[in-house]
């Protein structure tokens, strides 16, 4: 190992990584991607929240309400000072990815995207990433455009240039595929679609677990997250939007704490992000998710990509070593996942045999049927890493899906 992370007491973190399984084995967790562990700070501020000062927030005039709404508000400031960008009023808490795309889609898309308008969509979407901009299609009459992938499974950037035209008006595009582990440029994906007059839409669903991004340097439109895949509680997430954007757009769902002032006749709707924020939050779900960014922000991201990158290299060595394995894509940069079936051997047996030994994994489609259809494959075998595996776990797979094969065959 060339890095020097300090695994043994980072996992501590995580006790749950700890637990003997009805096996008497630990878990070996390679479904980070559905969703990562949460370190105990998170769980600790949850707790907490609902144990010394729950209430609700924005609306009371106690010290219970207002702490809990000094907390919430936190969370939105360490995220602008966490991604660099400076202003909370651009982050607006969700559910998670799936509902910050959806908001985009009919917030912007409904009030600026028109019939005939052009939408370019990466062809390795997550359904979430993809079902958005299809009904928006069939309700205004947009047309879809996807961009194509390489025979390496990466955008094809050459093509994704010429792709646009006067009536290209937005690009939605993952940051790094759920399924193949290929981190997209998305710096250059931005620039490209801004030459063009477009704005750009990143699903970075999973990106703050294996990295520390920039948005400003990405300098994309919106970015979606969602907190669960990132040390976070779920029912956390948000949208970064840029501030023009989000004051122009339409809100989203409509409702209390999101109005200055409801006359019989008209509404006056709050600026951004309240505007979007109507009803009551999932409040301890995003005093978590503060908590999992404080958490990120103990981390050296150098050390810990160099950790995630030695481990993605040593999976990737040792699939290659198992007889009859296809592994899918062979991206310029992969980032700690892999898609793969072993000949002959459904992908729902590989992956129960593996949860029969205590290592956990995804089987099927990853809610990402399109890159299926183009890889012409029902289902795949999917390992997500996330900074807390270990090369003795990554050995353990390995070795497991090997005896697998002599067992099916
Ligand atoms: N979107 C999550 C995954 O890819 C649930 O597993």
């Amino acid at each position: 190992m060339s890095t020097n992370f300090a695994i043994e007491n980072f996992r501590k973190q995580f006790t749950i990584l700890d637990k003997p399984l009805k096996n008497g084995r630990k878990l070996v967790f390679f479904d980070n991607l559905a969703t990562t562990q949460k370190p105990q700070c998170v769980i600790d501020k949850i707790v907490d929240f609902y144990s010394n000062y729950n209430a609700n927030v924005h609306r009371g005039l106690y010290e219970f309400s207002e702490k809990a709404t000094a907390e919430y508000e936190q969370t939105r400031s360490k995220l602008a000072g966490y991604l660099g960008t400076g202003n909370a009023a651009e982050i607006v808490f969700v559910r998670g990815a799936t509902e910050a795309i959806n908001l985009v889609a009919h917030s912007y898309g409904k009030k600026f995207l028109k019939k005939g308008d052009e939408i370019l969509i990466g062809a390795a979407e997550h359904h979430s990433n993809y079902l958005p901009w299809q009904a928006l299609e069939q309700e205004i009459g947009v047309v879809r455009k996807i961009i194509p992938l390489d025979s390496n499974c990466d955008i094809d950037m050459r093509q994704y240039g010429s792709m646009f035209s006067r009536r290209t008006k937005f690009v939605a595009i993952q940051h790094i595929s759920s399924v193949l582990g290929s981190v997209n440029d998305i710096k250059t994906l931005s620039k490209i679609a801004h030459e063009h007059g477009a704005k750009i839409l990143i699903d970075g669903a999973c990106s703050l677990a294996l990295g520390k991004l920039n948005l400003k340097e990405v300098d994309c439109d919106f970015f979606a997250c969602s907190g669960h895949k990132c040390f976070g509680p779920t029912g956390s997430g948000f949208l970064f939007g840029k501030y023009h954007l989000l004051e122009e757009m339409s809100p989203y769902n409509t409702g209390g704490n999101a109005v200055n002032s409801v006359q019989f006749g008209e509404t006056e709707f709050k600026l951004p992000p309240d505007k979007f924020e109507a009803g009551t939050p999932d409040i301890a779900a995003v005093i978590g998710f503060g908590a999992a960014i404080d958490f990120l922000e103990t981390i050296d991201w150098k050390v810990a990509g160099a950790h995630l990158f030695d481990l993605t290299q040593r999976l990737d060595a040792k699939l290659k070593e198992i007889s009859g394995i296809k592994i899918y894509g062979n991206p310029r940069r992969r980032e700690g996942i892999f898609s793969f079936n072993l000949n002959g051997i459904h992908c729902h047996d590989v992956a129960a045999y593996l949860g029969s030994k205590g290592i956990a994994v995804r089987a099927g489609t990853h809610c990402v049927q399109p890159l299926m259809q183009f890889l012409g494959i029902p289902g795949t075998v999917r390992i997500s890493m996330a900074i807390y595996s270990t090369p003795e776990e990554i050995d353990m797979a390995a070795g497991t899906m090997a005896e697998c094969q002599t067992i099916f065959r």
